[in-house]
């Protein structure tokens, strides 16, 4: 069943009605100031980091769900409604909500009255701008009430909801026209303030939460709004809240457009004031005028949808099938800017200020958007090399705010540094700038360690072959990227968490999933130093790579598989053997993907044992059999029920890596056949079970031994999205940047004929037709570069301007 459908012309998916089977949200916002809104405008907003600087109150897991956000309420001569359904969930006679790139529009309906809610946060700002627009549909005229209401967040959202015998007497707030100021805690500490603004003079508002909704009321019918009449309302303490109030007339066929703004400003500590007690409004004042009228807003919409423009233009297809075509043009794309915006932090799954900006996720979910934005792919890279160790370990998260490494969560993650080889390989080869590796980068944020950012690889590759066990394997650490394979963690306490103990010194377990990627890492990091005249240091990191290559092969294979690990003891994890967790998909993954043991046929095996063992018709499960009883040395794990998270959960993130390895094998509809079956708009008709947005992908899908299988949780913020943009960009559809030039190698279903791909790459666009006359799945017979013969499928550098390029497969 569907709940709405997409509208790929305007790039928008359109929700019909309010009661999706969980909150279907987007995302307001691309650089300081975001927002997330659900389809009935549930949500908040913050400035840069969800946990330090929340403007707007939200409660998470609450009842009714989805609970809070920016809402307004019409009083329509004693009918009380809202245009998003929620709170007030009168039957409405008209709903729709568009969720498009950045912006969000909601409209409802009643009795002749239609209230459309425009929601954006333009492009250098630090505000989310609201247009509604009321219309009279009706045949005469209409007199009405318009009640607008937020709840301000008293900032650190952690406090806000903990620390109440202190929070309940700090609230402040100043009132100033159409415009409520939150000040709390700005006479002392703070030097930022928010505002919520509305573009028309207002009959009324409210600031104290108890005035405007009462005590025994709720967000459905706040006792202001019932009665059709605002306390004006001042708060001391308490809740403070931002309510306008409008008395408004509209003839029949009447439209008129009224603006909010809710704000965030930074003060200097010296302007901070305008007189004692009343705060400096200089820089408020200046962003409402950006935006206060709809032609300025108009403005600001066409600058976003221009952005987005570019964002996308860079990688497009056209393939004949309508749903690959609009997940790769447009909400792939737009899911990777998300989580490169929010890495793990705030979701509808993620609250926001329990994670910070996770080492090993940004460092993966750059893959996704280097192409787009190369300019902060760069910066990010920085950022994250900062808060590296100087023996190449890292902190597993970091603060957005402060960009410090995050000492409550601490390290040794031991897959961790690797990924930084990833990305910053991934930078040089889509811009050529190997200008980054002289960067002068920190240690730990100490600025007098600071080495070329070369270093900082050279100190994730020496992390890995410093840090062997007895088998000449990775040592795993705390975990790998598996975070729940915590095999020094031997936890008894449930207060404990698995995430953050270690209770066993961590000298003998080992991961086959760190020996995969240090093989493909360790071989980029070896074909980097070439590319920059190190051949010594590529020699010797070739040389622990096929050291490593013949490790795996001794003592990482099972037989039909490759294992997943080493535990505590020297046992095999993800063996025969095993009674449980008999066969793991990350370092099948990974092993395919550095082709260990290809020529033996242990790449080909691993991953039909991974048809047979961890196929399912929803995608790939993790592991096999699923674990049933708590075993002590794997840790989390083995916490999880049978067929969700980490055990034997469909994990997206890792689904990719499987079709990479396909790909490298040349099975091209297995390939596309894994694709297809994660991929969210190909759900679009299962909502009612899949239950999480249908454009966007979720962290995990119930798997085969789970009680629902098929049903996804943890939707958006997942390297999911940038590692199926990485299969499919660069394995299925084959275009793959290297440091010399574009590679052209696809790997797709026999059946198909062929497929179009406009590329912009170092300045030139590549406008690429892939014809498969004779109906393979791999391999490039010939190329064409406007109308001329080249030899070979890596296209060079070209000028500026557009080239024709023809790729007959065969
Ligand atoms: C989850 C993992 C997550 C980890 C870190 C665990 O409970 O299962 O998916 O990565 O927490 O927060
Ligand atoms: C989610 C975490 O964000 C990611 O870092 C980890 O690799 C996966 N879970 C698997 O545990």
């Amino acid at each position: 069943m569907k709940f709405g459908h997409f509208d790929d012309e305007r790039r928008e998916y359109v929700i019909e009605q309010p009661e999706t089977p969980w909150p279907w949200i987007n995302y307001l916002g691309n650089e300081d100031f975001f927002s997330l809104i659900s389809n009935t405008a549930g949500g908040y907003a913050f400035y840069k980091d969800a946990k330090f600087r929340r403007l707007t109150r939200y409660r998470y897991n609450n009842v009714p769900m989805d609970n809070g956000g920016r809402y307004f309420y019409i009083n329509d001569g004693g009918t009380v409604w809202s245009p998003g359904w929620k709170p007030v969930k009168t039957p409405l006679d008209h709903y729709e909500c568009r969720h498009g790139l950045s912006y969000t529009t909601i409209k409802g309906a009643k009795n002749g009255l239609e209230a459309e809610v425009l929601y954006f946060v333009p492009l250098k700002s630090w505000c989310e701008v609201q247009k509604v627009k009321l219309t009279n549909t009706g045949s005469s005229s209409k007199s009405f009430k318009l009640f607008s209401f937020m709840e301000w967040c008293l900032w650190n959202a952690e406090d806000d909801q903990n620390n109440l015998q202190r929070n309940l007497s700090t609230g402040e707030v100043e009132i100033c026209g159409s415009t409520i100021y939150h000040k709390t805690e700005y006479k002392d500490r703070r030097d930022h303030y928010a505002f919520y603004h509305a573009n028309t003079p207002v009959q009324g508002y409210d600031t104290d939460r108890e005035s405007f909704i009462g005590l025994y009321n709720e967000f459905s019918g706040p006792q202001a709004v019932l009665e059709g009449r605002p306390r004006n309302s001042h708060a001391h303490g308490w809740s403070p809240v931002a309510s306008h109030y409008f008395e408004l007339e509209l003839a029949p066929g009447e439209s008129k457009e009224l603006i909010f703004l809710l704000g965030y400003v930074e003060n200097k500590e010296e302007e901070k004031w305008e007189s004692k007690g009343v705060i400096n409004k200089k820089k408020a004042l200046r962003e409402i005028a950006r935006f206060d009228t709809p032609e300025k807003v108009e403005r600001a919409m066409s600058e976003l949808r221009a952005h987005w423009d570019r964002l996308l233009g860079v990688f497009s297809v056209r393939s004949g099938d309508e749903k690959l075509d609009r997940m790769v043009n447009i909400w792939n794309q737009y899911q990777c800017m998300v989580t490169f915006n929010m890495s793990r932090s705030a979701s509808f799954f993620e609250v926001g200020i329990g994670r910070g900006m996770g080492f090993r996720d940004s460092n993966q979910d750059l893959i996704g958007f280097v192409h787009q934005i190369p300019e902060r792919a760069r910066e990010r890279i920085i950022d994250i090399a900062s808060t590296q160790f100087e023996d190449g370990g890292a902190y597993h998260q970091y603060q957005p705010l402060t960009k410090r490494g995050n000492d409550a969560i601490g390290g040794n993650f031991n897959d961790d540094p690797l990924w930084l080889i990833l990305s910053t390989v991934d930078y040089i080869k889509e811009t050529g700038d190997f200008s980054l590796l002289d960067e002068l980068v920190p240690f730990d944020n100490d600025e007098s360690t600071a080495k070329p950012h070369f270093e900082h690889l050279k100190a994730s590759f020496n992390h890995v072959i410093n840090n062997l066990g007895p088998h000449g394997l990775p040592l795993i650490g705390r975990a790998d990227w598996n975070d729940c394979l915590n095999l020094n963690c031997f936890s008894k306490d449930p207060n404990e968490s698995f995430q953050t103990t270690e209770n066993k010194s961590g000298s003998t377990a080992e991961s086959l999933m760190i020996a995969g990627l240090f093989v493909v890492y360790g071989r980029e990091y070896a074909q980097l130093c070439r590319q920059i005249g190190q051949k010594e240091e590529a020699a010797r990191a070739e040389r622990h790579v096929e050291k490593m290559v013949d490790a795996v092969k001794q003592h990482g294979w099972d037989g039909d598989w490759y294992l997943r690990a080493y535990d505590f003891f020297g046992n095999k994890v993800g063996s025969r053997e095993n009674e449980e967790g008999q066969i793991f998909i990350e370092s099948q993954g990974w092993c395919a993907m550095a082709g260990i043991g290809q020529e033996e046929g242990m790449v080909e095996k691993a991953l039909d044992s991974v048809k047979e063992r961890l196929d399912t018709p929803y995608g790939i499960v993790l592991n096999n059999p699923a674990f049933t009883r708590y075993v002590i040395e794997y840790g989390e794990i083995s916490t999880y029920p049978p067929g969700y998270k980490e055990n034997a959960g469909i994990f997206c993130h890792n689904n990719p890596w499987i079709m990479i390895g396909e790909t490298l094998l040349g099975r091209g509809e297995r390939a596309w056949e894994y694709y297809q079956k994660i991929c969210p708009a190909y759900l679009e008709d299962i909502s009612e079970l899949h239950k999480t947005e249908p454009y966007v992908y979720a962290q995990m899908v119930a798997g085969k031994d789970a009680f629902k299988p098929g049903e996804a949780k943890n939707s958006w913020l997942t390297g999911t999205a940038s590692w199926n943009f990485y299969a499919i960009s660069r394995y299925i559809l084959g275009i793959q940047p290297q440091y010399e030039g574009l590679l052209i190698d696809p790997c797709i279903p026999a059946a198909w004929k062929g497929f179009e791909v406009v590329r912009k790459f170092r300045g030139a666009v590549y406008d690429i037709k892939v014809r498969n006359p004779k109906g393979v799945s791999k391999g490039v017979a010939s190329v064409r570069i406007n109308g001329k013969e080249h030899a070979g499928n890596l296209l060079p550098l070209l000028p500026s301007g557009t080239h024709q390029i023809e790729v007959t497969m065969g």
